[in-house]
């Protein structure tokens, strides 16, 4: 694959994977991107998971025919990216590395070298020539580790983006972008919304036509609309308006009320978006959480706790900076309920959270009072 005439794409995509960061489902796969600038230099931009060493060092090959790499740049330590490091420094003996001082760091604990007689230790602001390219490194740092930096490429006017932009997926497969970059960035990158606003402040000082993530496609045209995406999710805005209703239910009893809501929703013209806990792939409901202004957990009384799957998510929200949502709940419980109490109080670290007055409280089976509930709730969800 080729971005121009001298930077190439020199990537791979795994269709192995079963859970990407040990973790997430990826059915389409995963794609590690790898890049090269050819100049009177030589620089490849990020190695690939330790699985594909071979193939990509081939891929490099390729590009290169007789010439060889001059530096390895090293933008993110994790080992989706720096598992074939390795491989390259023995492969390409003549390469320098390039990275962060931090990198350098990681690179020894992983893997027992920092390379100190070839590395080239760079941080904000630092520039590598390469002939007519040049590479300007800015540091990102918990864009997605702290050591993390990317690089800029004037004359192309292209900017290597490490993992932000990324997302699910590998690139042999055809998906619409927003589903699978949103789902990667709340549960990868989710947490740093004011270190990835500090990157977009940096990135708007230059003049960028091309990005280039290390997942997922290259972004070459429209990319307002990923930057404004981008924007809208670090700065936990509401992507879209409506209600999601995350839930658990054990005999249907929660999950009546839920649909209850859902229709008289739906009915008054609102997007609603519904997850099954138990069901479901959380990484989608802590998605649907994030993307929706509104949010309604519904859950049962268990072991004095609330339904493990509930408990789960709201850890999951709140670990993640979940904030700035108006946050309604549904409880059950047959002989003793404080499931809103418990969601509540899970949530209380969670800034500018607004919960509805309105809420249900269920006590086994849905009954007459809860039905008024539901529409009262419904009500002032509409609002
Ligand atoms: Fe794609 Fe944070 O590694």
């Amino acid at each position: 694959m080729k971005l121009s005439d001298n930077v190439k794409y020199v990537g791979v995509n795994d269709h192995n994977i079963d859970l990407f960061e040990g973790q997430y489902i990826v059915p389409n796969g995963m794609a590690y991107n790898s890049y090269v600038i050819i100049d009177e230099k030589i620089a490849v931009l990020d190695s690939v998971d330790g699985h594909f060493s071979e193939e990509w060092i081939a891929n490099i090959r390729a590009e290169l025919k007789d010439r060889t790499p001059d530096y390895l740049i090293v933008q993110h330590m994790e080992p989706d990216h720096s598992g074939s490091i390795s491989k390259f420094m023995e492969e390409f003996p003549g390469a320098q590395i390039v990275s962060s001082q931090k990198a350098f760091i990681m690179m020894k604990n992983f893997y027992g070298d920092d390379y100190s007689d070839r590395q080239i230790a760079v941080k904000e602001g630092s520039q590598l020539e390469l002939g007519s390219h040049k590479l300007t490194f800015i540091e990102a740092p918990m864009v997605h580790w702290p050591e993390v930096i990317m690089s800029y490429e004037e004359s192309e006017k292209i900017l290597f983006s490490a993992d932000a932009f990324g997302k699910f997926g590998a690139l042999d497969v055809d998906e619409e972008w927003a589903c699978e970059a949103r789902r990667y960035y709340v549960g990868i990158v989710g947490k740093y919304g004011s270190q990835v606003q500090k990157v977009l402040q940096k990135a708007k000082n230059l003049d960028i036509q091309t990005i280039c993530p290390l997942h997922g496609p290259i972004l070459t045209e429209n990319l307002s609309y990923y930057v404004g995406l981008y924007d809208t999710w670090s700065s936990y805005s509401t992507e879209t308006d409506g209600v999601t209703i995350a839930y658990t239910s054990v005999y249907g009893n929660t999950k009546k009320a839920v649909e209850m809501l859902a229709e008289l929703l739906t009915e008054k013209g609102i997007k609603v978006a519904v997850n099954d806990l138990a069901r479901c792939d959380m990484a989608e409901a802590v998605e649907d959480a994030f993307r929706y202004g509104k949010v309604v957990l519904a859950t049962t009384t268990y072991n004095g706790n609330i339904f493990p799957f509930m408990r789960e998510f709201i850890s999951t929200l709140a670990e993640h900076n979940f904030q700035n949502k108006i946050v309604g709940f549904i409880e059950n419980g047959s002989w003793f309920s404080t499931a809103t109490k418990i969601m509540k109080d899970g949530l209380s670290k969670c800034a500018k959270l607004t919960f509805t007055e309105a809420n249900v409280r269920i006590l086994s089976a849905v009954n007459e009072t809860n039905v008024e509930e539901i529409k009262m709730l419904a009500e002032e969800l509409s609002k």
